[in-house]
């Protein structure tokens, strides 16, 4: 093995769960985490298609509470705890329109899925890692969170928004007791989420998804990369934010948007 292979395997002996992992961003991340060692747990409604990994798989749909717990009790009998857990899962799926379209139900899944799953999930995973005095959290977030689309991402903003506070206050909390806790925020990111999002957005509109990609690049203020980041991009980030190289980084929200936002952050 090389030294830039060997320097690479820093999560060796970790075990690390990423929610949402199947697919898009959060499959990225396990596969990520899996070549820097780490043993890795992902958790989704559906199996994974591909059944060409050695993640070891739990099905769960993380916006019900009951399922949260499952989870948790399953990785502390079979793996006693995480020492890194990857929020990741999260969506998009509410109808666009602006307030008078969004339900009571809709306001209350937004919140489900983009907050109170990992609330719930850190609540239950982290007494272990406190007890061993180490350990990371990250919870993805997006660029939503600082800048709302009324027309398609409004109660989903809200709910990132709330995520990226809470985010901050845990690590305040558990910083203390050598547990870090870290957002991360990604911009446009092609992924099956996107694709449908898109394909959505530019039906509704009458236009092409090719046209839609470049009506949304400018309605979130450009992206001077001019390009959406790939999944594993962002998987890079995660793997050091999670990695002994980033051992005093705790309680910020790392932006992944190829440069977007027309304003200092
Ligand atoms: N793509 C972007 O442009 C973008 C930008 C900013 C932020 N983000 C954030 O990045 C994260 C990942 O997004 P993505 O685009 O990679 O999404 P994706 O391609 O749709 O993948 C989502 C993953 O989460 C799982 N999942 C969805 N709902 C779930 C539930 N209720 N319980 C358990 N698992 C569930 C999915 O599997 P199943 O469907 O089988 O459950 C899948 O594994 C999300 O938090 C999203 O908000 C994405």
């Amino acid at each position: 093995m090389s030294n830039q292979q060997n320097q690479d395997r820093d999560l060796e002996g970790k075990i690390a769960l990423v929610t949402g992992g199947t697919k898009g961003i959060g499959k990225a991340i396990a596969n990520r985490l899996a070549r820097a060692g780490a043993k890795v747990i992902v958790t989704a409604r559906n199996s994974p298609v591909e059944a060409d990994s050695d993640h070891h798989f739990i099905a769960a749909d993380l916006s019900l509470p009951a399922d949260v717990i499952k989870v948790a009790g399953q990785i502390n009998e079979l793996f006693g705890g995480v020492d890194i857990l990857v929020n990741n899962m999260g969506a998009n799926t509410y109808p666009g329109g602006g307030f008078g379209t969004l339900t009571d139900d809709d306001w209350d899944q937004a919140f489900q899925v983009n907050l109170l799953s990992s609330v719930r999930l850190d609540r239950a995973l982290l007494p272990k890692m406190l007890q061993q005095k180490s350990g990371v959290i990250i919870h993805i977030s997006s660029t939503s969170g600082q800048f709302p689309i009324w027309e398609s991402t409004m109660a989903y903003s809200s709910a990132k928004a709330a995520l990226n506070a809470y985010s901050k206050a845990l690590a305040d909390e558990t910083g203390p007791q050598g547990v870090r806790v870290l957002t991360v925020s990604p911009g446009l990111t092609k992924t099956e989420a996107m694709e449908v999002f898109l394909k959505d957005l530019a039906k509704k509109s009458g236009i092409t998804v090719d046209e839609m990609t470049q009506t949304l690049f400018e309605r979130v203020g450009g992206v001077p990369l001019g390009r959406m980041a790939e999944p594993e991009e962002t998987a890079e980030l995660v793997n050091f934010l999670v990695s002994p190289k980033a051992s005093y980084i705790t309680g910020a929200n790392y932006f992944i948007d190829g440069g977007n936002f027309p304003v200092v952050k």
